[in-house]
């Protein structure tokens, strides 16, 4: 865990003390209900990207809640699309983290689950074959699984031809993995606002014009606006915003 991207409160209780790494986690916690939580970066002007990737838009601010949200979570979701696109990694969490998690009565890495329709998903990719827990792909019925995917990750399946988020996620809760943490990406953020499923958005917004071309955090099909309540405003030292709205 580090101190060193430095993060004050705006509000509630307006601070310019920086916060060390337990107000962060009391600021953001677990919930003594089911909930998932989605952590997304934009920039000033709305872009879910520069030059194509998120890590254009991530300074440290963004970075040290980044890894502290991985740390509370239960299970990591993340759409098959990010996970391709951004090259994802096996989690790894440093020792303090861990030894937060042990303490806390957790296993000492959250679960990967990935959402995938059409399971195009390469099984050496280090995500998968290096994972310390066996991660998930949630998919459908109908979808057919390339040679050694099965060797590296559970298969869940919930829906005939498409994936039913409502029931896997039930699923997932089942299993005692009830802190559900999704890094994105856009396309599986408005399938699971259209499911009415997001109880939580972590949101950074870098100081940065993006400009146009870049899309929006969420895509696909339009559903019903719903409010999401502000509970805090963070900044950063070097003007990222950290805001945190949830229905709870
Ligand atoms: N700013 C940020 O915080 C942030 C965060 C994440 C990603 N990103 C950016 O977002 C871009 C990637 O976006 P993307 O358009 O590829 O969207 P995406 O949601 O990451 O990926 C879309 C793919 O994921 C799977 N998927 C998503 N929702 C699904 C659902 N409901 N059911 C079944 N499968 C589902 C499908 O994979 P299959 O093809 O395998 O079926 C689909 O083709 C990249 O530029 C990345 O850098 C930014």
């Amino acid at each position: 865990m580090s101190d060193r991207a430095p993060i004050s409160v705006l509000w509630p209780d307006p601070s310019p003390e920086p916060v060390d790494d337990d107000t962060l986690i009391a600021r953001y916690g677990r919930a003594d209900r089911p909930r998932l939580r989605m952590n997304f970066v934009t920039s000033v002007d709305g872009a879910v990207s520069l030059d194509g990737y998120s890590a254009g838009l991530s300074g440290t601010p963004d970075k040290r809640v980044f890894g502290l949200l991985r740390m509370l979570c239960d299970a990591l979701l993340v759409a098959a699309g990010t996970l391709r696109h951004e090259g994802y990694r096996a989690i790894r969490l440093d020792e303090r983290r861990r030894a937060w998690r042990r303490a806390h009565g957790l296993t000492e890495y959250p679960t990967l689950v990935v959402v995938s329709g059409t399971l195009d998903l390469d099984p050496t990719q280090a995500a998968f074959a290096d994972a310390p827990v066996r991660p998930v792909v949630l998919t459908h019925r109908n979808a057919a699984a390339p040679p050694g995917l099965t060797d590296v990750a559970e298969l869940m399946r919930h829906g005939d031809d498409r994936v039913d988020l409502v029931a896997g996620l039930a699923e997932l809760r089942r299993r005692g993995l009830s802190q559900l943490l999704c890094e994105g990406g856009p396309h599986l953020f408005g399938a699971l606002t259209a499911a009415d499923l997001v109880d939580e958005v972590c949101l950074s917004i870098a100081p940065l014009l993006a400009g146009a071309g870049p899309g929006r955090i969420t895509a696909g099909d339009p559903s019903p606006a719903r409010r999401l309540p502000l509970r805090h405003v963070l900044r950063a030292d070097d003007g990222t915003l950290l805001l945190r709205h949830a229905r709870h």
